[in-house]
Protein backbone atom coordinates (compact mmCIF):
# COMPACT_ATOMS: atom_id res chain seq x y z
CA UNK A 1 0.00 0.00 0.00
CA UNK A 2 1.09 3.62 -1.02
CA UNK A 3 0.98 6.02 1.69
CA UNK A 4 -1.67 7.92 -0.33
CA UNK A 5 -3.37 4.53 0.66
CA UNK A 6 -2.35 4.53 4.53
CA UNK A 7 -3.40 8.43 4.45
CA UNK A 8 -6.76 7.26 3.44
CA UNK A 9 -7.03 4.94 6.59
CA UNK A 10 -6.56 7.60 8.98
CA UNK A 11 -9.59 9.00 10.86
CA UNK A 12 -10.08 12.42 11.34
CA UNK A 13 -12.14 13.60 14.78
CA UNK A 14 -13.00 17.49 14.70
CA UNK A 15 -13.02 19.27 17.90
CA UNK A 16 -10.87 16.48 20.31
CA UNK A 17 -9.72 17.06 22.59
CA UNK A 18 -10.43 20.76 22.25
CA UNK A 19 -12.66 22.88 19.49
CA UNK A 20 -10.77 23.53 16.85
CA UNK A 21 -8.61 20.79 16.56
CA UNK A 22 -8.67 18.01 13.58
CA UNK A 23 -7.81 14.96 15.77
CA UNK A 24 -5.51 12.83 13.06
CA UNK A 25 -5.93 9.35 14.63
CA UNK A 26 -4.01 6.50 13.61
CA UNK A 27 -6.24 4.06 15.37
CA UNK A 28 -8.01 3.33 12.37
CA UNK A 29 -4.59 2.83 10.78
CA UNK A 30 -3.12 0.53 12.96
CA UNK A 31 -6.36 -1.52 13.08
CA UNK A 32 -5.60 -2.74 9.34
CA UNK A 33 -3.73 -5.26 9.04
CA UNK A 34 -2.10 -4.74 6.06
CA UNK A 35 -2.39 -1.28 6.43
CA UNK A 36 -0.23 -1.75 9.66
CA UNK A 37 2.67 -4.06 7.96
CA UNK A 38 2.84 -1.18 5.15
CA UNK A 39 2.97 1.46 7.40
CA UNK A 40 6.12 -0.37 8.82
CA UNK A 41 7.45 -1.91 5.91
CA UNK A 42 7.72 2.19 5.13
CA UNK A 43 9.31 3.53 7.94
CA UNK A 44 11.73 0.92 8.27
CA UNK A 45 13.05 2.02 4.63
CA UNK A 46 13.04 5.37 6.56
CA UNK A 47 14.84 4.29 9.28
CA UNK A 48 17.11 2.31 7.63
CA UNK A 49 19.04 5.45 6.33
CA UNK A 50 19.62 7.64 9.43
CA UNK A 51 22.44 5.14 10.33
CA UNK A 52 21.43 4.78 13.40
CA UNK A 53 22.07 2.66 16.53
CA UNK A 54 18.51 3.26 18.75
CA UNK A 55 15.36 3.80 18.34
CA UNK A 56 13.82 6.16 20.70
CA UNK A 57 9.90 6.15 21.21
CA UNK A 58 7.71 8.94 22.78
CA UNK A 59 4.73 7.23 25.24
CA UNK A 60 2.40 6.50 24.11
CA UNK A 61 1.35 6.13 19.84
CA UNK A 62 5.64 6.50 19.50
CA UNK A 63 5.74 3.64 21.25
CA UNK A 64 3.34 1.77 18.86
CA UNK A 65 5.41 2.47 15.64
CA UNK A 66 9.22 2.72 17.69
CA UNK A 67 9.32 -0.70 18.96
CA UNK A 68 8.07 -2.39 16.23
CA UNK A 69 10.62 -0.54 13.98
CA UNK A 70 13.36 -1.42 16.74
CA UNK A 71 12.78 -5.02 16.49
CA UNK A 72 12.41 -5.21 12.69
CA UNK A 73 16.21 -3.32 12.52
CA UNK A 74 17.52 -5.46 15.62
CA UNK A 75 18.25 -2.07 17.54
CA UNK A 76 17.19 -1.35 21.03
CA UNK A 77 14.36 0.77 21.79
CA UNK A 78 14.56 3.55 24.37
CA UNK A 79 11.34 4.59 25.64
CA UNK A 80 10.29 8.77 26.14
CA UNK A 81 7.76 8.63 29.30
CA UNK A 82 5.36 10.72 30.07
CA UNK A 83 5.79 11.75 33.92
CA UNK A 84 6.06 9.56 37.06
CA UNK A 85 6.08 6.08 35.23
CA UNK A 86 10.03 5.66 35.21
CA UNK A 87 11.22 3.29 38.61
CA UNK A 88 14.98 4.83 38.46
CA UNK A 89 15.99 8.33 38.97
CA UNK A 90 15.43 10.44 36.09
CA UNK A 91 16.18 13.25 33.64
CA UNK A 92 12.70 15.23 32.60
CA UNK A 93 11.09 18.31 30.56
CA UNK A 94 7.92 20.15 30.68
CA UNK A 95 6.98 21.10 26.98
CA UNK A 96 3.49 22.74 25.41
CA UNK A 97 1.23 20.48 22.98
CA UNK A 98 -0.86 21.68 20.58
CA UNK A 99 -3.40 21.69 22.77
CA UNK A 100 -2.12 21.66 26.16
CA UNK A 101 0.87 20.89 28.40
CA UNK A 102 2.70 17.25 29.54
CA UNK A 103 6.52 16.24 30.46
CA UNK A 104 8.51 13.32 29.62
CA UNK A 105 11.13 11.93 31.56
CA UNK A 106 13.94 8.91 30.54
CA UNK A 107 16.02 7.14 32.54
CA UNK A 108 19.97 8.58 31.03
CA UNK A 109 21.50 4.89 31.66
CA UNK A 110 19.00 3.63 28.48
CA UNK A 111 21.23 6.25 26.43
CA UNK A 112 24.92 4.64 24.78
CA UNK A 113 27.03 7.87 25.21
CA UNK A 114 27.72 8.83 21.85
CA UNK A 115 25.53 7.08 20.50
CA UNK A 116 23.06 7.87 17.32
CA UNK A 117 19.43 7.47 17.83
CA UNK A 118 16.59 7.75 15.32
CA UNK A 119 13.45 9.65 17.52
CA UNK A 120 10.19 8.24 16.42
CA UNK A 121 6.49 9.28 16.94
CA UNK A 122 3.13 8.86 15.36
CA UNK A 123 2.67 12.50 14.44
CA UNK A 124 4.25 15.82 14.53
CA UNK A 125 2.58 19.07 15.29
CA UNK A 126 3.82 22.00 16.91
CA UNK A 127 7.28 19.94 17.68
CA UNK A 128 7.28 20.55 21.27
CA UNK A 129 6.75 16.88 22.32
CA UNK A 130 10.21 15.74 19.88
CA UNK A 131 11.95 18.92 20.96
CA UNK A 132 11.76 18.12 24.41
CA UNK A 133 12.42 14.61 23.30
CA UNK A 134 15.63 15.41 21.57
CA UNK A 135 16.57 17.53 24.18
CA UNK A 136 16.53 14.71 26.84
CA UNK A 137 18.73 12.47 24.49
CA UNK A 138 20.78 14.70 24.04
CA UNK A 139 21.11 15.56 27.65
CA UNK A 140 21.93 11.65 28.41
CA UNK A 141 24.59 11.73 25.71
CA UNK A 142 22.91 10.48 22.57
CA UNK A 143 23.22 12.53 19.19
CA UNK A 144 19.92 12.53 17.85
CA UNK A 145 19.79 14.33 13.66
CA UNK A 146 16.98 12.77 12.67
CA UNK A 147 13.77 11.82 13.49
CA UNK A 148 11.10 9.95 11.76
CA UNK A 149 6.60 10.32 12.39
CA UNK A 150 4.07 8.63 10.57
CA UNK A 151 1.55 11.99 10.09
CA UNK A 152 3.03 15.71 10.02
CA UNK A 153 0.85 18.23 9.97
CA UNK A 154 3.10 20.98 8.24
CA UNK A 155 0.87 24.38 9.20
CA UNK A 156 1.40 23.50 12.77
CA UNK A 157 5.34 24.29 12.61
CA UNK A 158 6.54 21.45 14.15
CA UNK A 159 8.91 20.35 11.36
CA UNK A 160 10.77 24.11 11.24
CA UNK A 161 11.26 23.63 14.74
CA UNK A 162 13.05 20.77 14.11
CA UNK A 163 15.16 21.61 12.01
CA UNK A 164 15.96 25.07 13.72
CA UNK A 165 17.66 22.76 16.56
CA UNK A 166 19.36 20.36 13.69
CA UNK A 167 17.23 17.69 13.08
CA UNK A 168 15.96 16.06 9.81
CA UNK A 169 12.64 15.38 9.87
CA UNK A 170 11.01 12.42 7.35
CA UNK A 171 7.06 11.70 7.63
CA UNK A 172 5.27 8.95 5.86
CA UNK A 173 2.38 11.09 5.04
CA UNK A 174 0.90 15.14 5.58
CA UNK A 175 -2.53 16.61 6.24
CA UNK A 176 -2.85 20.32 5.37
C1 LIG B 1 0.53 13.58 20.55
C2 LIG B 1 1.34 12.87 19.49
C3 LIG B 1 2.71 13.49 19.64
C4 LIG B 1 2.39 14.91 20.07
C5 LIG B 1 2.57 15.85 18.90
O1 LIG B 1 0.76 12.97 21.76
O2 LIG B 1 1.37 11.46 19.69
O3 LIG B 1 3.47 12.87 20.66
O4 LIG B 1 1.02 14.92 20.50
O5 LIG B 1 2.29 17.17 19.24
P1 LIG B 1 3.36 18.35 19.19
O6 LIG B 1 4.17 18.19 17.95
O7 LIG B 1 2.51 19.61 19.19
O8 LIG B 1 4.20 18.27 20.42
P2 LIG B 1 -0.10 13.19 23.09
O9 LIG B 1 0.69 14.08 24.00
O10 LIG B 1 -1.48 13.59 22.74
O11 LIG B 1 -0.02 11.79 23.80
P3 LIG B 1 -0.41 10.25 23.48
O12 LIG B 1 0.61 9.72 22.48
O13 LIG B 1 -0.25 9.64 24.83
O14 LIG B 1 -1.81 10.20 22.92
N1 LIG C 1 -1.16 15.63 18.61
C1 LIG C 1 -1.05 16.99 18.51
N2 LIG C 1 -1.92 17.46 17.61
C2 LIG C 1 -2.62 16.39 17.13
C3 LIG C 1 -3.65 16.24 16.18
N3 LIG C 1 -4.14 17.30 15.52
N4 LIG C 1 -4.12 14.99 15.94
C4 LIG C 1 -3.62 13.92 16.60
N5 LIG C 1 -2.64 14.01 17.51
C5 LIG C 1 -2.14 15.23 17.78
Amino acid sequence: MSPEDLKALVRTVPDFPARGIQFRDITTLIAHGQGLAATMDHLVAYASKADVAAIAGIEARGFIFGAAIAARMGLGFIPLRKAGKLPVPSIGIDYDLEYGKARIELDPGAVDEGGRVLLVDDLLATGGTAKAGAALLRQAGAVVDHALFVIDLPELGGGNLLRENGIEVSALMQFA
